[in-house]
């Protein structure tokens, strides 16, 4: 079946995201293909997930051969591959406990729980409340919304849970104002991505860890997009060198699979005792083995360091589209290693270049309203960031003005 036909079931589907008339069918590598037999060049990459690429044949192994041997047993037990995972993950990042999740949304769930319940098993009853960020972007369940900073997620699902409070990203002297001894947990974006992918300033993480230590708060990262090579280093908190108390992690960490987890230090490792929290689905032993195999895939081809030499290039490249005075739909290059974006002046639509970009056989998303988003696969390559570089360039050149 063809577009035209397959687009016909849309009706039977809940309408609420915004896609293009087209239907995917096949992935392979950073390229994809419609129902018409279309192909593209896809740098939205399942909006930052795909760490290896479609179909990895080392992955889809791994997760063929794992359905054919132990796909669920519920954390009724333990698993060969929840245990070699949480290994893994602890060993690569410096943390020392891991809880597996299945989304972002849901490992930011376990974060605000951890947050509470730690200081509540230490004897501190009162410290409740949690202190996010305008623009932070966190997850779509009600406690991962609530933490979000954006009021359009908020809009109609009211009342939001209580305890969070809000403040300005990149502002200490707004987050030196908030934090009390009611204060649970600090949690933010080592890089808010989806709020236009904004870098904070050298200094901003570290000045909130000291603020978080002076005062006897924890301090989270939502690592979920920053996190697993996206920015050129395993965790985007490396680039400040800040160890948080906790992270969460999702999206790349399956390559396509849904997985999501915290990693916490050991200092918390008694914040969530039995029978606290728990996820039928979570640390499934397929989901698990997925998590091996993407990790296999990072050493064998170097995917980190591949995210930071072509990431350099990429935002090198952009940031000479957005000082191009020719090119005045583009005003200002955003973001770390393969996680890029450029922002488009406001007389100009974001949306319309995507679109431009897609008639030429190039996907990207938006991060924010204004911000032409590219988070391609770990393992892509410098002639498709040159091809992807051409055709974004040509849309924007040929942007129009918004009437
Ligand atoms: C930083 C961050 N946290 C959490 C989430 C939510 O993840 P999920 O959609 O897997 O629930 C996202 C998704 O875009 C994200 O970017």
């Amino acid at each position: 079946m063809g577009n035209r036909e397959l687009l016909e079931n849309t009706k039977n589907l809940l309408s609420n995201y915004r896609q293009p008339p087209l239907v995917m069918v096949r992935g392979e590598g950073s390229r994809i293909w419609d129902a018409d037999g279309r192909e593209y060049l896809d740098y939205s990459g399942g909006i930052a997930v795909l760490s290896v690429g479609h179909c990895h044949p080392t992955l889809a192994a791994a997760i063929a051969k794992q359905a054919a041997t132990l796909m669920h047993t519920s954390n009724l037990f333990y698993t060969d591959k929840a245990l070699l995972l949480a290994h893994e993950i602890t060993t690569r990042t410096g943390f020392s406990r891991v809880y597996f999740a299945n989304s972002g949304t849901e490992a930011n769930e376990a974060l605000i729980k951890l947050g509470r319940r730690w200081h509540y098993e230490h004897g501190d009853k009162g410290r409740f409340e949690l202190v996010s960020t305008h623009q932070s972007f966190h997850g779509r369940t009600m406690g991962a919304v609530t933490l979000t900073g954006q009021p359009k997620y908020h809009a109609g699902m009211g009342p939001m849970m209580g305890g969070v409070v809000h403040v300005a990203y990149d502002d200490l002297a707004a987050m030196d104002a908030v934090i009390t001894d009611k204060t649970a947990a600090v949690i933010l974006e080592p890089i808010q991505a989806e709020g236009g992918i904004l870098v904070p300033s050298d200094g901003y993480l570290e000045g909130v860890r000291k603020l978080c230590d002076a005062r006897g708060a924890l301090l989270f990262f939502d690592e979920v997009q920053t996190g697993y090579g996206r920015t050129g280093r395993f965790l985007g908190r490396e680039w400040s060198g800040v160890m948080p108390d906790a992270c969460s992690l999702a999206k790349g960490i399956g390559g396509g699979f849904p997985l999501g987890a915290i990693a916490l230090t050991e200092k918390l490792a008694d914040g969530l005792p039995v029978g606290s929290h728990g996820s039928t689905f979570g640390g499934n032993p397929l989901a698990c083995a997925a998590g091996l195999a993407v990790l296999e895939i990072f050493d064998a081809e170097k995917l980190v360091e591949n995210a930071r030499t072509l990431g350099d290039y990429l935002g090198a490249q952009l940031s000479e589209m957005a000082s191009d005075t020719t090119l005045p739909a583009a005003v200002e290059m955003r973001g770390r290693g393969l996680l890029r974006g450029v922002r488009v002046a406001p007389e100009y639509d974001a949306m319309q270049v995507l679109a431009a970009m897609r008639n030429e056989g190039v996907l990207a998303s938006t991060a924010g309203a204004d911000v032409v988003r590219l988070a391609p696969a770990l393992n892509t390559t410098k002639s498709d960031v040159d091809r992807v570089l051409a055709v974004l360039r040509a849309a924007l050149a040929g942007a129009t003005k918004k009437p």
